[in-house]
């Protein structure tokens, strides 16, 4: 069924980390065979967040390009997803408002589900956008992920922002309805208040995914949704790339469609560029995997794009775009790529150093030393305060 309005992503940026950790490292410290890695679960490095970077600091990187291309006059609402809060009250996005200059007549909020909660954000976006076509909502995702060292998940993390414009007559993707939702109450990925690291059920998680794909899709279907082969390409939540995989695998069985592995890598693969060297970044994962869609495949024009989106816990969502003609023009994929690669190489001994900062657990004062060339950054705490410059 057609969309009430045609509202959608107007602008799509994204920010990473400065170091970077191949997982050649990390199989040379503990002995894993590295076809684990780079075919076993499909990753090939990952993000690591410099001692003065955090999720403000990357969602107000991925968001600035946005905010000077587009200005803010339109912009009145701002909501930021995350899984990796930085504080019980106050929202990240008005750290990033703060540092972008934007306008005060702005609603800024944050939405926590795992790594759902950036499509219940762009989802709100576009309730916001057909009430009153005339405004645009910024939506930011960012997320570091971080797990126990020398546990299973510590191959899996990453960290990213992604900031997207969502407005009416959108220049890249128009996002219809219906959605097809699903949620259970499951214990496969959790992270209690007290600690800085995920727990994690891996193989239950993955049976998790798996049964939100299935179930999202049937409310999809049931709410008049399109058709599988109507669909050119899938965009699914990708916690490591080869998840992807499995998960479109899953939704092709439940459809009763003969698996094709061939037709499935073509399909996954153009998804899976900056996940596979960037990692999980949870609530940004399914836009990264946007992102290097539309910068990596060919011409997309008028093409469908079907989006399952899987937070732990659980709550998934299956919702399908169109990617508009001409969206080449606007695209940002040169800069997409400078983020990836400007990232600096830590040997694992670095890498362990950096997984172990926190501030201190009493909140003194705690400056952080300058490690980050990127724009913005964490210069410490003070009287319990977060601090941040933009160079
Ligand atoms: P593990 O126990 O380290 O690995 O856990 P494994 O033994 O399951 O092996 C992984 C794969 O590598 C297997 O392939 C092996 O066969 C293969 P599969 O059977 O799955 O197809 N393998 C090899 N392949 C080639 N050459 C080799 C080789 N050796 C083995 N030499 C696990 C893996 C993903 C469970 C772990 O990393 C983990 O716990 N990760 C964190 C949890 C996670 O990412 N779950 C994903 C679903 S939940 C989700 O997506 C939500 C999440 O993003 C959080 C949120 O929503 O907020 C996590």
């Amino acid at each position: 069924s057609a969309s009430p309005s045609p509202a959608g992503i107007h602008d799509l940026s994204f920010a990473t980390t400065e170091f970077v950790l191949p997982h050649t490292a990390l199989a040379a410290y503990n002995g894993t065979e590295i076809g684990k890695y780079h075919v076993g679960i499909g990753q090939q490095a990952m993000s690591v967040p410099a001692a003065d970077e955090d999720i403000v600091t990357m969602g107000a990187a991925a968001a600035a390009p946005i905010v000077s291309r587009h200005g803010t006059d339109r912009i009145r609402t701002v909501v930021f997803a995350t899984e990796s809060s930085i504080d019980q009250a106050k929202s990240a996005g008005v750290y990033v408002h703060s540092l972008l200059g934007m306008p005060s007549a702005t609603r800024v909020v944050e939405l926590k589900q795992a790594c759902y909660g950036a499509t219940a954000a762009l989802q709100f976006a576009l309730g916001l956008v057909r009430r009153d076509p005339a405004q645009q909502v910024l939506v930011i995702a960012s997320d570091v992920s971080k797990y126990d060292l020398d546990s299973p998940g510590e191959a899996t993390q990453g960290a990213a922002a992604v900031a997207m414009l969502v407005g009416a007559e959108p220049a890249l993707v128009r996002i219809e309805e219906p959605s097809g939702l699903f949620t259970a109450d499951v214990m496969d990925f959790w992270r209690p208040n007290y600690r800085e690291t995920a727990l994690v059920d891996g193989q239950e998680s993955i049976t998790a995914y798996l049964q939100a794909v299935q179930g999202a899709w049937k409310d999809y279907q049931e709410q008049g949704g399109r058709g599988l082969e109507s669909f050119d390409a899938f965009c699914y939540h990708q916690p490591f790339t080869k998840m992807a995989y499995k998960a479109h695998r899953h939704l092709l069985n439940c459809c009763g469609h003969v698996i094709d592995e061939a037709q499935i890598a073509r399909a996954i693969g153009q998804t899976t560029a900056y996940n596979r060297v960037v990692g999980n970044s949870y609530t940004a994962s399914l836009y990264l995997a946007l992102a290097a869609l539309l910068d990596d495949a060919g011409d997309l024009s008028g093409r469908s794009v079907g989006f399952l989106s899987y937070g732990s816990g659980s709550v998934a969502e299956f919702f399908a775009g169109t990617v508009v003609p001409g969206y080449q023009a606007h695209l940002r994929t040169a800069a997409h790529r400078q983020a990836i690669s400007r990232r600096q190489p830590v040997d694992y001994a670095r890498y362990r150093e950096l997984h172990g900062l926190s501030f201190p657990p009493d909140g003194a004062d705690h400056p952080t030393p300058p490690q980050t060339t990127g724009p913005f950054r964490l210069s410490g705490l003070r009287d319990h305060k977060r601090v941040y410059e933009r160079r």
